[in-house]
């Protein structure tokens, strides 16, 4: 990344199966009143923003709330189908998201992965629908601890970058926010090393640099996410190549969220 740049940051909170919409609704009270300072204004740096991703049951409350109160928070998903509608009940559809103001949406969570079966040809048509829809893609990309340990980290996250952005243009390249996710470092308490993750972070960069063209190196945001907490987001943000982080456990406590929005 270029020195000179001051780069912009993405913190986002994917509150994963938690908070039901009552609970919701105290949780963007609490970072409404953390965020703000008593003239108005927000305590975050120029630099940061900020997303948040409840319960598709919560999104409704959380947008009226976000709304209401101006809390200075981008509104998230974490998931959506990749068809527009019909008969796939059950599913919710990337434009329902989008006529909720939904900007950011989650995909390729390695939780989708594994317990939903998502592969990278699903990961992508959800890409190309959320792009479709004016909303920016979080894609998620990392590692299990076994592929990590017989070295084999670096090829599986070349992969799946490989399946997601080849013929992709360099306008919806940088509409894309990567996550780079250690599977072994989620809800474990084990966060990758700064120095690992942003020699990671760094690797997407130099990969999607090479997959799209070189223009999109400086542009494109790759979070970290994984353990991130209140005391380890400082040392991982003042890491080059790491631009933000999607933070799961710790997002659920406001104070703890704020911090991490702060720490930058
Ligand atoms: P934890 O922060 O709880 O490890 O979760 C990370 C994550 O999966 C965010 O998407």
């Amino acid at each position: 990344m270029n020195a000179n740049f001051e780069k912009q940051v993405l913190i986002s909170g994917n509150w994963k199966m938690n908070e039901n919409h009552f609970e919701a609704l105290r949780l963007v009270q609490e970072l409404s009143a953390l965020l703000h300072l008593p003239n108005g204004e927000t305590v975050l740096s120029e630099s940061v923003m900020v997303s948040i991703h409840p319960t598709f049951t919560s999104i409704r409350t959380v947008q009226t709330a976000i709304e209401s109160d101006h809390v200075p928070v981008f509104l998230g998903a974490q998931n959506c189908h990749y068809i527009d509608k019909g008969a796939y009940t059950g599913e919710i559809s990337p434009d329902m998201l989008a006529k909720l103001g939904v900007q950011y949406v989650i995909t390729g969570h390695s939780e989708r992965r594994q317990y939903f079966f998502e592969t990278d040809e699903i990961v992508r048509k959800k890409v190309d629908a959320i792009l479709r829809h004016g909303m920016h893609p979080i894609l998620c990309v990392g590692e299990s601890m076994e592929e990590r340990n017989s070295g084999k980290a670096y090829n599986k996250v070349k992969e799946q970058l490989k399946a997601i952005f080849s013929a992709r243009s360099v306008e919806e390249t940088l509409r894309i926010v990567i996550a780079y996710e250690p599977i072994w470092a989620i809800g474990s308490g084990m966060t990758a090393t700064s120095g690992d993750a942003e020699d990671m972070c760094a690797y997407i960069r130099k990969e999607i640099g090479e997959l799209v063209g070189p223009e999109v190196t400086d542009g494109i945001l790759i979070q970290y996410g994984g353990s991130a907490n209140e005391q380890n987001a400082g040392d991982l943000l003042s890491q080059s190549n790491i631009d933000g982080l999607l933070v799961g456990g710790a997002s659920l406590d406001a104070k703890k969220f704020v911090a991490i929005c702060r720490s930058v």
